[in-house]
């Protein structure tokens, strides 16, 4: 199969990359990063989580960062919402997309939202719906598709039984989530083909984390197969609170140094893209995880 003319990015820093920073990070930082995000060609941005601060203190400000970001013609600006409450306040706030996020593995979906895998579809029931209704699209998130912290190995067949669970139930897309970033490119092929047998391929997103070092080998299998949405995190912020160990996502700089290299259009301007990299992990405190952004920032 040929790569992809055009990928889209769904840039998850100020949502996947800044929910399990120890400190807390300013809504004025938030709000300057996911404009400078905007700036820099992100057309799809997560932006906030409507989840229980309790879970999640990070995301508290969820309605201050939703209702207050300052937005761009033709950017969306989505939020996770696990259930009928984080849909409502989602709503309120202008949410332009929302998403729910469910897992391959039983421990995993219990330790994270508290509920098992079939429950957790039974609550998205009822989200889809409302969305539905409010003519706000949902996409949907997978975790632990190539492993899992508390299961170990996870079979294509429960990822793909999953990931159609969601499609059906209305997901206009679906990411799937190497959490832990245990993944391997032969590994992530085999686990696309049994899900991409049941839900077309341009309706599947791949969401990986770096952990292993692994994301953009594993992304470069997946392209092959044709995937072209791709979920990242600038300077590769971020972690999953209920997976330890997880490092951030795959860096959004090196990702978009791959497609550039491939000839893979992205519309992203890679030098604003790798300042705003340098910008954000300046003011956190945190190391640049992204080998683009610090060489980039090096020159
Ligand atoms: P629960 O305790 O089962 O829910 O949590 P509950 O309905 O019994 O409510 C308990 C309390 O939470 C109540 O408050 C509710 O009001 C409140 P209290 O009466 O104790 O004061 N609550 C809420 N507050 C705000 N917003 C809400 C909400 N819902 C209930 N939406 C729940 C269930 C799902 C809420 C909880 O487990 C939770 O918030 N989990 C968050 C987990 C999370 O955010 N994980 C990280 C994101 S997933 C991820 O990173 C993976 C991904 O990147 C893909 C990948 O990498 O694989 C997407
Ligand atoms: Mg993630």
């Amino acid at each position: 199969m040929a790569f992809p003319q055009s990928v889209r990015l769904v840039e998850v820093g100020a949502r996947d990359g800044l929910q399990n920073e120890p400190e807390p990070v300013s809504t004025e930082t938030k709000f300057e990063l996911i404009d400078r995000l905007g700036a820099a060609g992100l057309r799809h941005i997560e932006a906030a989580s409507f989840v229980s601060p309790k879970w999640v203190p990070q995301m508290a400000d969820h309605r201050e960062v939703m209702t207050g970001l300052k937005r761009r013609e033709g950017v969306v600006y989505s939020a996770l919402t696990p259930n009928l409450k984080g849909l409502e306040a989602a709503l309120e706030c202008g949410a332009d997309e929302v998403a729910v996020f469910g897992a391959a593995s039983e421990a995993f979906s219990q330790k994270n939202i508290n509920c098992s895998v079939s429950e957790s579809l039974e609550r998205f029931a009822p989200v889809l719906e409302r969305a539905k209704a409010a003519k706000v699209r949902v996409r949907g998130y997978v975790s632990c598709v190539l492993g899992c912290p508390y299961e170990g190995e996870i079979a294509p067949a429960k990822v793909s039984e999953v990931a159609k669970a969601l499609y059906e139930m209305g997901c206009y897309e679906v990411s799937l989530g190497d959490t832990i970033g245990t993944g391997t490119p032969l590994k992530a092929k085999r686990m696309l083909e049994a899900v991409a047998r049941d839900i077309p391929m341009e309706k599947l997103g791949a969401h990986f984390h770096d952990t292993y070092g692994q994301a953009l080998a594993n992304l470069y299998a997946v392209l092959e197969e044709g995937i072209a949405v791709i979920d990242s995190s600038v300077a590769g912020l971020g972690g999953c609170p209920y997976a330890k160990g997880a490092s951030g996502n795959v860096a959004s700089e090196d990702v978009i140094y791959l497609l550039n290299g491939l000839g893979i259009d992205s519309g992203i301007d890679l030098d604003a893209l790798a300042a705003t990299g340098t910008w954000i992990t300046q003011t956190i405190g945190r190391p640049n995880r992204s080998k683009v952004g610090v060489a980039i920032a090096a020159q």
